[in-house]
């Protein structure tokens, strides 16, 4: 890897990278040589699973886990077990790089959205990624590190979808929020970005309707659905040198759905 795209030193922690796009991009930090990974789990066997995944990539790559049921307990109390785990386990005493990817939808009419649905997306979509930013960006600042954070957006950010009015105000305002941050942070060393995947073929999307499904792929001009892999590329990019200019920036990995 040229050192222009290496992570070779740093350390990331990232969520909700036991599966899907998150574990594409652990694979992709893995490939860039990065020294630790510490990833979020809720059970044992995605977590075993992904750290064999990213050990026979990478076996000097030291993979570190926190258990975390992003959906249990307070918002508060999610965050302060995340960070102060994290911070315990990193080999460095610091955390570079913060990937904000676990998410959900939950997919309702709005008229018949139950409340505790709705409120379950803000939360775990948003709420959370807004507080372990909050948490991790200020202990950056503190130690002045060169921090890289990056969030998990959606064509949501930028589409009303259907049934779907909780995951569109939350991917929605994560791209405000990167927008926002990066004009208060970039000056002080820290750049904010995220990534707007498209139609990608992970458990997520498994729950849509098949009638659905089946109108998506004629749609998406590069022909195919994406795949977990087509995201260690960006991630690699987002948080290294490679883009030490961009910030505040949603990067489209769409396969070119925005440009139709
Ligand atoms: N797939 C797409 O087409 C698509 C498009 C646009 C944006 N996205 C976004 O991409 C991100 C990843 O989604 P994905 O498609 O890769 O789906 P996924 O395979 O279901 O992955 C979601 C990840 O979030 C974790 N997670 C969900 N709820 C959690 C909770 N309550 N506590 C802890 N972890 C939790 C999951 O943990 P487990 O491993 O334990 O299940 C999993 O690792 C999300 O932010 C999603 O909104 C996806």
């Amino acid at each position: 890897m040229s050192t222009l795209f290496s992570l070779k030193g740093k350390v990331a922690l990232i969520t909700g990278a036991t599966n899907g796009i998150g574990l594409g991009m652990a694979k992709g930090l893995a490939e860039a040589e990065i020294d630790q990974i510490i990833l979020t789990y809720r059970s044992e066997g995605p977590l075993e699973r992904a750290t064999n995944v990213l050990k026979e990539i990478n076996p000097k790559v030291v993979i570190s886990a926190v258990h975390a049921d992003l959906g249990a307990g307070t918002e508060d109390e999610v965050v302060d077990k995340i960070v102060t785990e994290a911070y315990a386990v990193a080999q460095s005493g610091v955390i570079d790089i913060l990937i904000n990817n676990a998410g959900i939808n939950n997919r309702h009419p709005f008229e018949a959205f139950p409340a505790a649905d709705f409120a379950e997306v803000l939360r775990i979509n948003l709420q959370i990624p807004i507080k372990l930013t909050q948490r991790v960006g200020t202990q950056m600042l503190k130690t002045k590190t060169e921090g890289r954070v990056v969030f998990t957006a959606s064509l949501m950010s930028f589409q009303g979808g259907m049934n779907a009015t909780a995951y569109a105000v939350t991917k929605g305002g994560i791209n405000q929020f990167t927008k926002a941050l990066s004009n208060e942070w970039s000056s002080k060393g820290i750049r904010i970005n995220s990534i707007a995947p498209g139609y990608i073929d992970t458990n997520l999307t498994g729950t849509m309707d098949p009638q659905h499904r089946a109108t998506i792929l004629p749609r998406i001009p590069i022909g195919r659905w994406g795949e977990i892999d087509d995201f260690k590329g960006p991630i690699v990019f987002l948080t290294s040198d490679a883009s030490r200019y961009v910030t505040g920036e949603t990067l489209l990995v769409d396969g070119g759905w925005m440009g139709r």
